[in-house]
């Protein structure tokens, strides 16, 4: 969405993603999930890449003091870009950590495609490539050809946006040669190489959807036929990962790229777009969409391909130490905030301590799912008190959206861990072994 204010709260309904869990179960810095596939390469050296999407970054020159984008943010979808610079030091200091073999940024780098902030990200990105970690980008939906705004104290004002050429200018040190918008491919570490594959669709003016076309399949077929491990990445989903959220976020021609990937033996897709952590799977396929940087709880992803020739995905947290004391309380409650909100709004009835109890477990709920750690058979949220009285809000918005939520087997998304995850993670050792380097 673009143009005037409303470009800045296209992503407000809360129902446009989806997923999430009891935090009370889990360690808030807990290393989320892994899935290991055996490409049977040769032994090499350890290949790891840092993986990071949807940052939503803005030029704080673009809001500061303004109480009208605090505002604007607070109806938002939990994003706190109000925080950004403090984000990007925390995720400058897990990098330098870290010295991953590259930094993969699978697209929506801006709130919504400003020059400014484009500019001043990309000399984030020189930092961090003077500190030896190379970068890699691809646009999002957000990023080219959109109609942004900034913001004064109590107004908001049209800022300039990039065009595909100024996007190359800008990025130059951190895109690739390609001759499929900004589709390249690059060798990260010993042997693997990433096909960052842009299918966002920005020509003439930006737009929500992804397409994977036949320029798309020619020049990914020649990436995969040149390279004995590649893993892919996207800004849309290539995989459908829940019944909620597939209808916006599927790129189109999905099942065209899925077919070249399972032709080649590819594994892994890295995607992001949901703003939700999930990881799907289709056969040997994986589609590991990353939980959106910008809002809590500020996910990133390592993936490794050891030695041996498997390949881990692991989604992690910031580290709490590298972010101000009490960051990560903050921005969870700015989250839960505004779900409770939404929750408030929508129609539910009861007395004051009732709606308190709804809103609540309403936030709770949206925290879970946005960070990958919902969970459909857990008792506790069927056996929680509010969960009754959510029952009995049969035309509220938000209750049709929790129930479609908790209504889709989420038994897939690998993030969770668990029993079925287990399985399907031994399952995927025995199936494809060694044997997918023979191409
Ligand atoms: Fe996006």
């Amino acid at each position: 969405m673009t143009g005037s204010l409303s470009c800045v709260t296209e992503r407000i309904l809360l129902p446009d993603h989806g997923k999430q869990l009891s935090c009370r179960h889990m360690n808030r810095f807990f290393i989320i999930f892994l899935l290991v596939l055996l490409l049977s390469l040769p032994a090499l050296a350890e290949t790891r890449l840092m993986t990071v999407s949807d940052l939503h970054y803005m030029a704080p020159s673009l809001y500061r003091g303004s109480e009208l984008f605090l505002h604007v943010l607070r109806n938002g979808d939990g994003k706190v870009p109000q925080y950004g610079e403090e984000l990007l030091a925390a995720l400058y200091r897990e990098i330098i950590a870290q010295q991953p073999d590259a930094l993969i940024v699978t697209g929506d780098l801006t709130f919504n495609g400003e020059k400014k902030s484009h500019e001043a990200l990309a000399d984030w990105f020189s930092r961090v490539e003077a500190a030896g970690v190379p970068v890699w980008v691809i646009p999002g939906n957000h990023d080219i050809n959109t109609s942004p705004v900034g913001f004064d104290q109590y107004s908001y004002f049209p800022t300039e946006s990039v065009t595909p050429e100024e996007f190359a200018s800008i990025y130059a040190d951190f895109i690739g040669t390609g001759t499929v918008g900004f589709s390249y491919a690059v060798p990260v570490g010993s042997g693997l190489t990433v096909a960052m594959s842009d299918v966002s669709m920005y020509q003439e003016q930006a737009q929500t959807f992804g397409v994977f076309t036949a320029r798309h399949a020619a020049w990914l077929e020649g990436v995969l036929k040149g390279n004995a491990a590649v893993i892919t990445a996207t800004h849309h989903s290539l995989l459908p990962h829940t019944d909620f959220s597939k209808e916006n976020y599927l790129m189109f021609g999905h099942e065209d790229m899925q077919a070249l990937l399972e032709k080649y033996n590819v594994h892994l897709n890295l995607s992001g777009h949901m703003h939700i952590q999930h990881v799907a799977r289709e056969g040997s396929l994986y589609d590991a969409a990353l939980g959106a940087f910008c809002i809590w709880p500020h996910r990133y992803a390592a993936v490794t391909l050891r030695d041996d020739g498997s390949l881990m995905y692991e989604a992690k947290e910031l580290n709490a130490q590298y972010l101000p004391d009490g960051f990560l309380d903050t921005s969870r409650e700015w989250f839960a905030g505004i779900a409770r909100d939404k929750a408030i709004a929508s129609d539910i009835a009861g007395t004051g301590i009732e709606k308190e109890a709804m809103a609540d477990y309403a936030a709770r709920f949206n925290l879970a799912y946005f960070s990958g750690t919902y969970r459909a058979d857990d008792a506790a949220w069927t056996s929680d008190p509010a969960y009754a009285l959510w029952e009995k809000q049969k035309d509220s918005l938000f209750w049709k959206y929790m129930r479609l939520v908790m209504a889709e087997a989420n038994g897939e998304n690998l993030m969770l861990g668990g029993r079925r995850s287990s399985a399907t993670l031994t399952g995927m050792k025995q199936r494809h072994g060694v044997k997918d380097a023979q191409r």
